[in-house]
């Protein structure tokens, strides 16, 4: 079995994935153009992407394609309603790196509390400014604030388990119930309303699709405290990017964490001038919530399950489309 791996991948996975018999090809820098005639001529079965963008014209090119599959949860980088068209499955792999994005999304709300980044480039620029960093006003400290968790998934759930050890009062919105995880951390469901004017961070878990598009723009922030901040660890379209500077030079909202943008760079761009990035109000982080050595082995396990069922027994696994 021919498999191009058109990303970043862990070598344990392609290692697993030459013992299992398959011819495995890499090349991070595949995208657009260079991607299509690389899934021709190589003749690909399956094709594995992180970042890197699988479009109806990589579909159209790739004659002996059967499966691709993300090595993350979302798919929202894979055009997986034409691929159906063509009898290519599309499979992800969720759960697999939600620890990581819990991580980042708390350490997101630490850094904002307390300004770690501006601290840390005046330092670099050899500036002392105890007295800017040491106002209590900016610092208002986590425990007993209220965040508010739009998703309880896994990600989510995994916000709710460290907010709680920092004793803070927890919020969520979701179309599902979790009344266990009510009962564990003493979580309470709310409208979204309720979430968006009583929580301190605000932190969105959900997947991109035609009713996340924007949910959070000009209505939102105008329900928010003045003292809150977002969070985005999901993906850039959620927040209408324009509306969160708005906002945020209207003081509105206090700050925004960032791991995902409207418009994001592929895995091998250089250049991204997001004018959301240059304001002084948000932090932001190059989408590597899933970037942690424990998650990016648990994700090339995952790959290898998957290609492993597929191979031995026709199945896909997590099949998303
Ligand atoms: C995900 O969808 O799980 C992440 O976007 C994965 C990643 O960044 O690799």
């Amino acid at each position: 079995m021919n498999i191009l791996i058109a990303d970043k991948f862990e070598a344990s996975g392609v290692e697993q994935l030459t013992k299992l018999g398959c011819a495995v090809t890499q090349d991070a820098d595949l995208s657009g153009d260079s991607l299509v005639r690389a899934v021709k001529e190589s003749g690909a079965e399956v094709l594995v992407v992180r970042s890197t963008k699988v479009d109806s014209a990589v579909l159209d090119a790739a004659t002996q394609l059967k499966l691709v599959i993300r090595a993350g949860a979302g798919y929202n980088t894979i055009d997986f309603k034409h691929a159906r068209t063509k009898s290519i499955s599309v499979a992800n792999c969720p759960g697999m790196n939600s620890i990581a994005v819990s991580e980042l999304a708390f350490g997101l709300m630490l850094a904002l509390d307390r300004r770690l980044v501006d601290n840390t480039l005046d330092l670099r620029k050899g500036v002392w400014n105890k007295k800017e960093y040491s106002k209590v006003t900016r610092a208002r400290g986590l425990k007993g604030r209220t965040v508010g968790i739009v998703g309880l998934g896994q990600i989510g759930a995994g916000i709710a388990r460290r907010a709680k050890a920092f004793e803070m009062d927890l919020l969520y919105f979701d179309v599902v119930d979790y009344p266990d995880l009510e009962r564990e951390l003493g979580i309470k469901k709310v409208t979204l309303e309720t979430l968006y004017a009583e929580s301190d961070f605000i932190t969105l878990h959900v997947p991109m699709n035609d009713h996340t598009k924007h949910m959070i723009s000009t209505g939102q922030f105008g329900m928010m405290k003045p003292s809150a901040c977002i969070i985005n660890c999901s993906r850039g379209g959620v927040v209408d990017q324009q509306a969160l500077v708005k906002a945020l030079d209207d003081g509105q909202i206090a700050g925004a964490g960032l791991d995902v943008y409207e418009i994001e760079p592929g895995a091998s761009d250089k250049d991204f001038a997001d004018p959301v990035m240059q304001h002084p109000k948000v932090y932001g982080t190059h989408h590597i919530g899933a970037s942690t050595e424990q998650a990016q082995l648990a994700v090339a396990e995952e790959v290898v399950r998957i290609v492993e069922a597929h191979k031995t027994r026709g199945e896909v696994l997590n099949c998303v489309n």
